[in-house]
C-alpha cells in the first residue's frame, strides 16, 4: 500500500497507525533519510542538502534504499510506504521491483488537504530530539512544554518546517509528486481520503476505505483493497 499526500497531510501518523493494526511494516524513506542525516552516514551526507532546501533526493538513491528495505524478512508480508514514490521515475522503478518479485501493488491512498491546514500542522510540529516522537502546538501537546512525555527528550521544530522549506516542498509536491497521482489513476489503483480531520475519525475512515474488519482483539481478520475505477 502507498500512501501519498502534500507535506503535513498526516502520511506518516496515520502510516503508524495501520502498521500497529496491520502488522506490516511501515517505510517512510523520511524517516530512513533522517536517520543517515543524523547519524552522518555517507547516505545521510549526499541527502541532507536536498532535504534542507526542501528538495527531492535523486531518485536512483531513494530506490536503492527501497530495493533494501523490501528485501528484509519481515516485508514478505506486505508493507505500506509513507513518502514513496515520489517521481515518475521512482513509480516506474516499483512497478519494476515488484514484477521482478512476482508481487503487485495493492493500493495508492492519495491524502487530500488544504494548503492553510498543512501549513498550520507543519508549523506547530515538534519532534523529540532523543526518540522522534512527534509533538504539535496545537493538536498534541506534551505534558511538560518543550519535554518529550516518552523518554524526557528535548523537543524541536523539524529542520524543513521552516515557512520557506514548506512553500517549497509544496511546490515539488505539486510539480514531481502530482503526475504520480494520474499514473497510479490510470492503473485504478487509487482511493481519495479527505485528510483534513482529526487523526483518530481520519484512522477509522482509512480502516473502512481499505476494509479491513477487525476482530475484538484488534487483529485484522480480512483485508481487501478494491480501488475505485479509473471513470470516478
Ligand atoms: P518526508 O519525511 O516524507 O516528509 P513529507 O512528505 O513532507 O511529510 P511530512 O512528514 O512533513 O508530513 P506527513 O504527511 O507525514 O504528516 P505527519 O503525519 O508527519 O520527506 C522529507 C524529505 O525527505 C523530503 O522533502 C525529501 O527531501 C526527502 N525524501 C523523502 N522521501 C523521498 C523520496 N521518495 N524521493 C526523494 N526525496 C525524498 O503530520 C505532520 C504534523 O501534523 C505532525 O505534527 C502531526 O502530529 C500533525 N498531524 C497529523 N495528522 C493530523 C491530524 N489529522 N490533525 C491534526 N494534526 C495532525
Amino acid at each position: 500500500m502507498i500512501l501519498i499526500g502534500p507535506p503535513g497531510s498526516g502520511k506518516g501518523t496515520q502510516a503508524r497507525l495501520l502498521s500497529k493494526r496491520l502488522k506490516i511494516p511501515h517505510i517512510s524513506t523520511g524517516d530512513i533519510l533522517r536517520e543517515a542525516v543524523k547519524n552522518q552516514t555517507q547516505l545521510g551526507q549526499e541527502a541532507q542538502a536536498y532535504m534542507e532546501k526542501g528538495e527531492l533526493v535523486p531518485d536512483n538513491v531513494i530506490i536503492e534504499i527501497i530495493k533494501e528495505r523490501i528485501s528484509r524478512p519481515d516485508c514478505e508480508k506486505g508493507y505500506i510506504f509513507d513518502g514513496f514514490p515520489r517521481t515518475l521515475t521512482q513509480a516506474r522503478m516499483l512497478d519494476r521491483i515488484f514484477k521482478e518479485k512476482n508481487k503487485e501493488l495493492d493500493l495508492v491512498i492519495q491524502f487530500k488537504i488544504t494548503d492553510e491546514s498543512l501549513t498550520k500542522r507543519l508549523s506547530g510540529r515538534l519532534i523529540c530530539s532523543k526518540c522522534g516522537a512527534d509533538y504539535n502546538l496545537y493538536f498534541k501537546l506534551p505534558r511538560v512544554e518543550g519535554i518529550c512525555d516518552r523518554c524526557g527528550g528535548n523537543l524541536l521544530p523539524r529542520q524543513d518546517d521552516k515557512k520557506s522549506v514548506v512553500t517549497n516542498r509544496l511546490k515539488v509536491f505539486k510539480n514531481q509528486t502530482k503526475p504520480v497521482l494520474n499514473y497510479y489513476q490510470k492503473q485504478s489503483k487509487i482511493k481519495t481520503i479527505d485528510a483534513d480531520k482529526k487523526s483518530e475519525n481520519l484512522n477509522q475512515e482509512l480502516l473502512q476505505l481499505i476494509n479491513v474488519e477487525v476482530n475484538p482483539n484488534g487483529l485484522p481478520e480480512k483485508q481487501s483493497f478494491p480501488a475505485e475505477s479509473k471513470e470516478e
